[in-house]
């Protein structure tokens, strides 16, 4: 019976003192399961992490529908779809670390805001476009599904055409034409609470994060402006354009808890040396992995493991 007893007891603690889960979600033009992408983070985090379970978020059936979803599609539906399917996930029902890559980034932050459940323990973006981008992104040579999206955005960025199948057009926010945005983009403007009225889930879902870590890489050209990567935005003034969160409502009258955050010291702006996505090891292993992902004092109590 005692023996049965410690048993219990010692799975029930492995469990709760383990380490936490981590989730990944790619970037444009890319898919869960690539190698030399997600298969590398993943290979990175288990080389320090050995037991650490990472799941890869896939839309769809295959890979190939995976990085069609990052181009095509609606956004909102996309999220209902990635909340089933973390909810879904045994291994995840304690929360989980969340690792978003550019636009996998501030969809991540939007699962946080929406759903939650599981809950994020630390988000942690790399180039995501949080206050939008002024420029839809450009394609690499021979991307086809990226040329056919850029087209289909020339019919016009806020039409309910495009806003209801091109990704980018859904977190595009036009300097010069504010309103458009406000009125027209079905995804950004309700996601960081610019709306009429804002959501006071995303407030308390956002402010409940441990730790909320934005990167930005200093030679960004992908994201326009770079800053967006910290939630900086370009506006209509010719002078000076661009306006730091800090100077922006949405921080000062804290209408994501982002000030709450960044004043408890939980918010946190790094830059990453290079190019978008162009991930140093050396970064990627000291700055986030260390301080954000490997869970603290992983001691397990050793006298429940002593024969009884
Ligand atoms: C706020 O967002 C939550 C989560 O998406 C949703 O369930 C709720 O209906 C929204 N509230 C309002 C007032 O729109
Ligand atoms: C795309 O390429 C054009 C031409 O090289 C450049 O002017 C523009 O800034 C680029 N946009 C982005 C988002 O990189």
């Amino acid at each position: 019976m005692i023996l049965w007893i410690s048993i219990v007891v010692a799975c029930l603690l492995k469990e709760a003192i383990g380490q936490t889960p981590i989730v990944l979600w790619h970037g444009m033009g890319d898919d869960c399961c690539n190698p030399k992408s997600m298969g590398a983070i993943t290979e990175i985090i288990h080389s320090h992490i050995p037991d650490a379970f990472v799941h890869s978020i896939r839309i769809g059936e295959s890979e190939s529908d995976d990085r069609n979803a990052g181009f095509f599609g609606v956004l909102n539906d996309q999220l209902e779809d990635v909340c089933e399917q973390l909810a879904s996930i045994p291994e995840l029902a304690n929360g989980f670390h969340a690792l978003g890559f550019s636009q996998g980034g501030l969809f991540l932050r939007a699962y946080i805001q929406r759903c939650n459940r599981p809950n994020v323990r630390n988000l942690i973006t790399f180039g995501s476009p949080h206050g939008g981008v002024s420029d839809i992104p450009n394609c690499s040579a021979g991307d086809f599904k990226c040329a056919l999206m850029r087209s289909m955005v020339r019919r016009g960025v806020y039409t309910s055409y495009v806003q209801h199948r091109v990704i980018q057009a859904q977190y595009f926010k036009d300097p010069n034409n504010f309103k458009g945005y406000l009125e027209q983009n079905i995804f950004l403007p309700d996601i960081n609470n610019q709306g009429e009225s804002q959501n006071a889930t995303y407030r308390s879902n956002l402010q409940s994060l441990g730790q909320f870590v934005m990167i930005r890489f200093d030679q960004d050209t992908m994201i326009v402006p770079r800053e967006a990567a910290w939630f900086w935005t370009l506006t209509d003034d010719e002078q000076d354009p661009l306006r730091r969160l800090q100077e922006q409502a949405l921080y000062k009258e804290d209408w994501l808890g982002l000030r709450q955050l960044d004043e408890n010291g939980q918010l946190h702006f790094l830059t990453a040396p290079g190019k978008h996505m162009e991930i140093a090891q050396d970064f990627f292993v000291d700055e986030v992995l260390k301080p954000y992902l490997m869970d603290q004092a992983v001691t397990k109590p050793k006298l429940l493991h002593q024969p009884v």
